[in-house]
């Protein structure tokens, strides 16, 4: 059997609307209060794309600025994974119009839907095809436009959410960098915790599904808050125990950004100093398939990540589902 090849990360992009929603303008519409928002989740203001903006078009644009980070030609790209749970519509799916959009006349392309965790299941995909020398460019996006499903009647969830893209250029690297162990799982037992209830098969839209907004998401908070503390320090001590480390291993922790207490809790049991924790919760908020991927990219660009790091990429979301990486950092 041949040796397996290397996958690495040789370039990010983002892109974000310009409009920011802040805590103040959300008290306009619902019964809450900065300090509450603030206090039980850490987020100031979110992104909120306007009317004329599909996730598609966000993530073109992220997926053009990974491009050139990596200093490849979309030609050179051989699949695109949109990880999202807000395509621009059910089919085609958004990875083909990313396709079209960016000219990546050589690619393959699919959707994948495993929620907040859809960025870490495509790094997995992207790392096997890589690995086993089926593909040598693969560009895994995650883009949410949340805001469109977000029902800013019920404070419990419209606070949360923001929109957003992200995206990497996954390829085959040398063998002293790059994706050193993937991890992904799911339980499906907890689906009904987080829903868009209607729209598909199940109840497909009508009057009646738009009247009683079963458009929008249906959070149980509590539950997937729970869920989210103890599945977060344990997915990334899982991909490091796959890759042969121990948690005193880790340079850097990108984590998903849901919650900064659910964030404070993983750091916690990893027992790593916040320095080592990438943080921007505070003015995104929750993007779901989009929050590490662009997490990755503003702390790549920004110097955060420094040559040969260790780098931990972790998240969970509906589904249920949950993804962990560990990377060996080579400065872009
Ligand atoms: N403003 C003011 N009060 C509020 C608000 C609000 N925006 N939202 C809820 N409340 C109230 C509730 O009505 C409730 O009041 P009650 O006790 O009188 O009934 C109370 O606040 C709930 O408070 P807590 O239980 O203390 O809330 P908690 O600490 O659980 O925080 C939160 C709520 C932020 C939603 C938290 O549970 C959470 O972050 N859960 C995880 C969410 C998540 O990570 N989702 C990720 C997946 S998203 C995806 O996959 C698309």
């Amino acid at each position: 059997m041949n040796k397996l090849r290397m996958a690495g990360i040789v370039g990010t992009g983002c892109c974000l609307p310009d409009r920011i929603m802040t805590n103040q303008e959300l008290e306009k519409l619902v019964d809450t209060n900065d300090e509450w928002i603030r206090s039980r989740s850490g987020i100031c203001e979110r992104r909120v794309s306007d009317e004329n903006t599909a996730t598609s078009d966000l993530a073109t644009v992220a997926a053009q600025r990974a491009l050139e980070n990596a200093g490849l030609k979309p030609e050179d790209i051989d699949l695109i994974m949109v990880a999202t749970v807000t395509p621009d519509m059910a089919f085609p799916s958004t990875a083909c119009i990313v396709q079209k959009n960016i000219g990546a006349i050589n690619a393959a392309a699919f959707d994948l839907e495993a929620a907040c965790s859809g960025f870490l299941y495509g790094l997995t995909i992207a790392d096997s095809f890589i690995k086993t020398g089926a593909y040598k460019n693969v560009l895994v996006i995650g883009a949410e436009t949340l805001t469109k499903i977000a029902d800013y009647t019920d404070r419990n969830t419209c606070v949360l959410f923001g929109d957003g893209a992200g995206a990497a250029v996954v390829s085959e690297v040398s063998e002293e960098y790059g994706i050193l162990s993937t991890y992904i799982g799911a339980d499906g037992r907890g689906g009904h915790l987080l829903t868009q209830p209607a729209g598909g098969s199940r109840i497909p839209a009508s009057v009646e599904s738009v009247e009683n907004r079963l458009h929008y998401i249906k959070m149980d908070g509590s539950e997937v808050f729970k869920f989210a503390v103890r599945i977060m320090g344990e997915a990334a001590e899982k991909a490091l125990e796959k890759c042969g480390l121990n948690k005193e291993a880790i340079d850097y922790l990108i984590p998903h950004q849901a919650n900064i207490r659910i964030i404070e809790s993983a750091v916690k049991r990893l027992k790593i100093s916040n320095e080592k924790v990438y943080i921007n919760v505070d003015k995104y908020g929750n993007m779901s398939a989009a929050s590490v991927a662009i997490a990755l990219d503003e702390a790549n660009r920004n110097g955060n990540l420094k040559d040969g790091d260790i780098v931990v990429l972790v998240g969970f979301g509906g589904g249920l589902t949950w993804g962990s990486a560990v990377l060996k950092w080579r400065k872009i």
